[in-house]
């Protein structure tokens, strides 16, 4: 499979970047849990040279536990703080807060022995279409929020958003695009829905998908479909599309809307917690 990108985009959304990056104390990453390595970007680490770091495990609720843990320390082995994350319900935000506090404390030690003190510490998030950045922004800001319009001398044209415990957060995230020379991870995006599936062949997808479940949680596509994992990939649609009644107009087999209904069912969280990527830890 073929996967395309426009790199129009992604070297405006650099440019913004490398300015807005100018104006915080801490680069707040989201990577999505199910891939966290093929959700970042790879010039993030470059870019947020200098910056208090904090990665969010985000969408942690649709990954598996077991990995989510191994991947937290994974990231944090090389030096990030690092908070799992379900930004839509709110759980872990609170540990945010505290990360935000140890990912500054340098920081706010500096300006102590300067005599400032105060200064709010600023943030922004960052990540990739689709990661859970606005999500992120609403919950973590909550209804608490105050936002800052434009202050003189400071950060023309940025809009702030006040939160307590001396934070103020960009209130317009960063867009990066992901690697994409890398076929694999491009399947893996495709697969979490980072790319319009209107691009793709979802037949194509769907059997990948197939046999990466196969391969790494055995027994799942037979729990929830009630198919033989014995047979190929390539019959599993047919198979999956017989047991959905997943019909043509003209009454046959439709493998197209069997795999449309697979990636929604994986999508959703409904096939189980799956993470489809996996540190390098023991
Ligand atoms: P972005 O700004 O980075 O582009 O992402 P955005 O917040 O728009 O989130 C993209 C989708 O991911 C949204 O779903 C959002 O609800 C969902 N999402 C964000 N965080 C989490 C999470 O921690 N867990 C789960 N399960 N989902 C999350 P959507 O389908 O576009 O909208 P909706 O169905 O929620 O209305």
């Amino acid at each position: 499979m073929n996967f395309q990108w426009y790199p129009g985009h992604m070297t405006k959304a650099k440019r913004m970047m490398q300015e807005d990056i100018k104006l915080v104390d801490l680069v707040i990453e989201l990577v999505d849990a199910r891939i966290p390595f093929s959700s970042r970007n790879p010039d993030i680490d470059e870019l947020g040279k200098n910056k208090a770091r904090i990665i969010l495990l985000n969408k942690s609720d649709l990954a598996s536990e077991r990995y989510n843990v191994q991947w937290e320390k994974w990231f944090q082995e090389k030096g990030y703080f690092v908070v799992k994350i379900n930004a839509k319900n709110g759980n872990g935000i609170k540990a945010v807060h505290t990360a935000i506090q140890e990912a500054c404390k340098e920081k706010t030690e500096r300006d102590r022995k300067r005599g400032i003190l105060n200064r709010p510490v600023r943030a922004m998030v960052v990540g990739i279409p689709n990661v859970g950045k606005s999500t992120f922004i609403n919950t973590f800001a909550g209804k608490a929020c105050t936002k800052t319009g434009n202050r003189p001398g400071v950060t023309k044209g940025k809009q702030w958003i006040k939160l307590g415990k001396g934070v103020e957060l960009l209130d317009t995230p960063g867009i990066l695009w992901p690697k994409f020379e890398d076929q694999r991870v491009g399947l893996l995006l495709a697969l979490i829905g980072s790319i319009r599936d209107e691009i793709l062949n979802i037949t194509e997808l769907g059997t990948e998908f197939l046999r990466l479940l196969i391969e790494y949680y055995p027994g799942m596509l037979k729990e929830r479909y009630g198919v033989e994992e014995k047979e190929k990939a390539e019959f599993l649609l047919e198979e999956i599309a017989k047991n959905r009644g997943c019909l043509s107009k003209g009454g046959e087999y439709d493998i197209e809307k069997a795999a449309n209904l697979l990636l929604d069912d994986f999508r959703n969280g409904k096939i189980g917690k799956i993470t489809l990527e996996f540190p390098d830890v023991e």
